[in-house]
């Protein structure tokens, strides 16, 4: 409630730091995250009542998994994580099982993970045989000294962690291998499959004022000569750092890494943060000597939703004009979730600990 009423006054408070001093287990600690699970043409005349029902249901069932654990005061890493495998788990979306197909028709899994409180990242690529790759990102980021691996050092490696793994066959469901049927047999190209449905992705911040982003995906039907998109990339499909926010991408993965997007957001909210304390700080009345009655601190003050959101849509707008199409899921350390998508739908979902429970699918919604 703070926030918003310091949010009218254009001077808004913390509830990161007040989340700082209380223990995990203070019911009234501040909490948010947000998913999304791909995003692209996605239309209500193309996608039955059933189809809808069973998208909504499995995103409020990976939100609800991430917040309860967010909820029971644990971290925006273990949030993201768990909520992230049941999306990979789910054939719905474009990671894990139900991963589209490369050229040769074999699955190549790219994810990366990130925590904003010490910066730390794991990222796999053209990776197979994992069941759950954010777990492979997350063991490159805990057990070695990397950010990235690749393919079969990468598979070597979850072995060697003892991660699940599973046997080639098991990404395959048939809606895929239909899509690479038709772009191989050239009914199609592969930009018309939209390639760009169902990356997953989190973001969070938990009561301990600690942020963390993570992405999965099959990549993009058809990619070959081991293609690699933005999702294991740091600072194109996942950035996360607390003093600016988590971002995790979906969408035409070249755009994105050409424009850096996640962390040019990240940056913006950083670089901005200043410049709003100051346009604030002038706001504030003068005694009759000229001086502020009172010096806004920056442990007090916080960018507004419209300013979050304007940073995140010119981004967005900027790699659009490259050509490229998607979108992105943000959380600041003031507890704000964010969407910014130029594609007419995205697969998405926020709740947070002021009451916020919600999922949706198209942009009018
Ligand atoms: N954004 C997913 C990809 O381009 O691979």
């Amino acid at each position: 409630m703070m926030r918003y009423i310091l949010t009218m006054l254009g001077m808004i408070s913390l509830p990161s730091a007040l989340a700082a001093q209380t223990s995990p287990a203070d019911e009234d600690a501040a909490w948010s995250i947000a998913i999304h699970g791909g995003a692209g043409t996605i239309k209500r005349e193309n996608i039955t009542p059933e189809k809808d029902a069973e998208i909504r249901a499995a995103l409020a069932k990976a939100l609800e998994t991430g917040s309860k654990i967010l909820r029971d005061g644990g971290s925006a890493m273990d949030a993201i994580t768990a909520t992230i495998m049941v999306m990979e788990d789910n054939p719905n979306f474009n990671a894990g099982k139900g991963a589209v197909f490369t050229w040769d028709k074999t699955n190549e899994l790219d994810s990366s993970i990130m925590d904003g409180s010490d910066r730390s990242a794991g990222a796999a690529a053209g990776i197979n045989g994992t069941k759950n790759p954010i777990l492979l990102a997350r063991a490159v980021k805990d057990k070695s000294p990397h950010v990235m691996l690749s393919g079969a050092g990468a598979n070597q490696f979850s072995r060697e962690q003892g991660l699940e793994q599973v046997s080639p066959d098991y990404y395959a469901t048939s809606r895929r291998l239909e899509q690479i049927e038709r772009v191989l047999a050239k009914e199609v190209s592969a930009k018309d499959i939209d390639y760009k449905f169902g990356t997953v992705g989190a973001v969070a911040m938990d009561s301990n004022g600690n942020m963390a982003a993570g992405t999965s995906t099959g990549g993009m039907t058809g990619k070959r000569w081991g293609r690699i998109g933005d999702s294991p990339i740091i600072g194109a499909g996942t950035y996360a750092d607390d003093r600016a926010c988590a971002v995790s991408a979906t969408g035409s993965g070249e755009y994105f890494i050409r424009v850096g997007v996640a962390h040019e957001i990240c940056t913006r909210i950083r670089m901005r943060w200043p410049v709003a304390i100051e346009e604030a700080q002038k706001t504030v009345p003068k005694d009759a000597d000229g001086n502020y009655t009172y010096a806004i601190h920056a442990s007090e003050f916080m960018l507004s939703d419209e300013d979050v959101q304007k940073i995140a849509d010119s981004v967005i707008g900027e790699m659009g004009d490259l050509g490229g199409t998607g979108g992105i899921i943000l959380a600041t350390p003031w507890g704000q979730t964010i969407y910014s998508f130029n594609t007419p739908g995205m697969y998405r979902g926020r709740a947070d600990s002021e009451g916020e429970k919600s999922v949706g699918i198209y942009g009018d919604e």
